[in-house]
């Protein structure tokens, strides 16, 4: 048998940031009509590495082949032009323009030079039909959720990609069925012929639809392997240089142990949003919110943070009625939120590592009573450690972070202003296996500590390991409320998909 035809292929590739660097002598090929799977730790270097192979970066040293020939892409769009569609992992489209035209940007169908409006929004549906999604193409791109963002991100990745797929975390936000349509296309485009890289931390991603797996770890170059060869213990071991005992941890968060009602949402709720929710919160207990995309889960989180006013009901907070008509009110209650769209409303790019840190805290105690320097430099020196955040240091400008530690550095901020109740939405989104126990621990050790928990998430065996009570979201209503042997994963999913059983029935 022959080898398959390498496509993409960089040699002893170096990058250097400043001091730091970020990839040290890694070699990669891709072949025709795989998927390959690029694995590591959170700022193991899997992002800079395939900005270099498609032009985002410039490698130090080292070169970049395709098909044998040595190219130097100035710029993603030169890379695109050679038939290399790449989805990034923060989604870059413009959300002030169409579906449509993001979907075409750049390569749109014209007639006599002309855009042909009605041409792309045909063309534009056609497309989307393909992974499901019935969406008005003509609306602003922004109006959507993540995830709907994140399938027009792939789609017009793929459309561009004539040679070469680059997908970065492409699922970190996309529900079961989701992922199951991009993998149908991706099985269809690697029977093209395409070379697929595909960047992701859930593992079982990686067993079902990979041929073969790179691992780096600090910059380095671990191995190549074929999948065929290797068992998930065997990734984790390459990926974190050492074994993790914790992978699936079990349910420590024993119903009844939690303290008295701390907070009481009564008939909470907004038209159109979200149905009257009736919700008491305990201290010392972590409320699991199961759903999925939008079943209302998100918009229930934004309720109760104040983003989105509430026009029903009221809230108590230890006996007395309190307003969460915004978020400071929400942040003077002692509430934290911890969202799950970290571009659009969690960080600060072009500010510090340090001052993302301590700005919720900063705008708890008033801007009239500063932190000076010192303050600031040990309250981040204390969540980058018990976070165990990977940054060069704690000036640079959080978007030069990789993805998994910016996320890391929000869910500190919130730690920071010693919040008594914290709403996280999907808090291990984007995270590595070893970081993402680390924050199943710390949600476990908020819960002892006496704080109120509310977390949103998609993965049940999580939801599972840290909830005392889950509530269960479908169709903009909370449907069920789940305790004590009852909080499994199997019986979950039954509540989630209940509708779908009686309209089938
Ligand atoms: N433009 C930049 N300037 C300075 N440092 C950078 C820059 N881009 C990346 N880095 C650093 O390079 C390292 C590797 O980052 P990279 O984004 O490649 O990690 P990653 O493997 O994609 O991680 P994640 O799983 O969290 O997305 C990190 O330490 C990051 O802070
Ligand atoms: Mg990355």
């Amino acid at each position: 048998m022959t080898e398959p035809a390498t496509v993409l292929q960089a040699r002893g590739v170096v990058k250097v940031f400043g001091q730091h660097r970020a990839l040290d002598d890694v070699s990669i090929d891709l072949r025709a009509g795989e998927v390959h799977a690029l694995l590591g730790e959170n700022g193991a270097g899997k992002s800079t590495l395939i900005k270099i192979l498609t032009g985002a970066y410039q490698a130090t040293e080292g070169e970049v082949l395709l098909e044998g020939q040595p190219v130097r892409f100035a710029d993603p769009l030169q890379a695109q032009a050679a038939g290399i569609g790449t989805v990034y992992q923060e989604v870059n489209l413009l959300p002030n323009r169409s579906v449509a035209e993001n979907l075409f940007l750049g390569h749109q169908p014209t007639r006599f030079g002309f855009v042909q409006k009605k041409v792309i929004y045909a063309k534009a549906r056609a497309v989307l039909a393909t992974y499901g999604l019935d969406v008005d193409v003509r609306a602003e791109l922004g109006s959507y959720s993540v995830a709907v963002q994140q399938i027009v991100a792939i789609a017009r990745a793929v459309e561009l990609s004539g040679k070469v797929l680059v997908l970065d975390e492409p699922t970190a936000s996309l529900d079961r069925n989701e992922v199951d349509r991009l993998f149908d296309i991706i099985r269809q485009l690697k029977a093209r012929g395409l070379a697929i890289i595909f960047i992701t931390h859930f593992l079982d991603q990686v067993f079902a639809i990979s041929d073969r797996m790179t691992v780096l770890r600090n910059g380095k170059l671990i191995g190549t392997s074929s999948l065929k060869d290797v068992s998930p213990t065997d990734v984790v071991r390459m990926m974190l240089g050492k074994d993790l005992e914790i992978l699936h941890p079990v349910s420590t968060a024993a119903e009844g142990a939690s303290g008295p009602v701390m907070l009481s949402f009564d008939g909470f709720g907004k038209p159109g949003k979200v149905a009257p929710v009736t919700l008491d919160i305990h201290r010392g207990e972590v409320v699991g919110v199961a759903g999925l995309l939008g079943s209302g889960r998100t918009e229930l989180a934004r309720l109760m943070f104040g983003v989105d006013t509430a026009e029903s009901g009221k809230v108590t907070m230890n006996g007395k009625e309190i307003s969460l008509r915004s978020p400071v009110q929400a942040v003077q209650a002692g509430f934290g939120f911890c969202p799950e769209d970290r571009k659009a409303d969690g960080i600060f790019g072009d500010l510090s590592v340090r001052e993302n840190l301590i700005i919720a805290l900063q705008a708890k105690l008033g801007w009239f009573k500063a932190l000076n320097r010192d303050e600031q430099l040990e309250i981040a020196g204390r969540y980058a450690e018990a976070l165990d955040i990977r940054a060069a240091n704690h000036d640079m400008p959080i978007k030069l972070l990789s993805g998994g530690n910016q996320q890391k550095v929000i869910l500190g901020r919130w730690l920071a202003i010693d919040p008594n109740f914290l709403i996280l939405d999907e808090p291990t989104r984007g995270i590595d296996v070893g970081a993402h126990a680390e924050i199943v621990r710390t949600i476990n050790r908020l819960r002892e500590d006496g704080l109120g928990l509310l977390v949103i998430s998609s993965e049940l065996d999580e939801i599972v390991a840290y909830s005392s009570r889950v509530v269960v979201m479908r169709d903009r209503q909370m449907v069920a409320e789940l305790h004590g042997q009852d909080i499994s994963p199997k019986i979950i999913v039954q509540a989630i998909a209940a509708q779908h059983q009686e309209a089938a029935e």
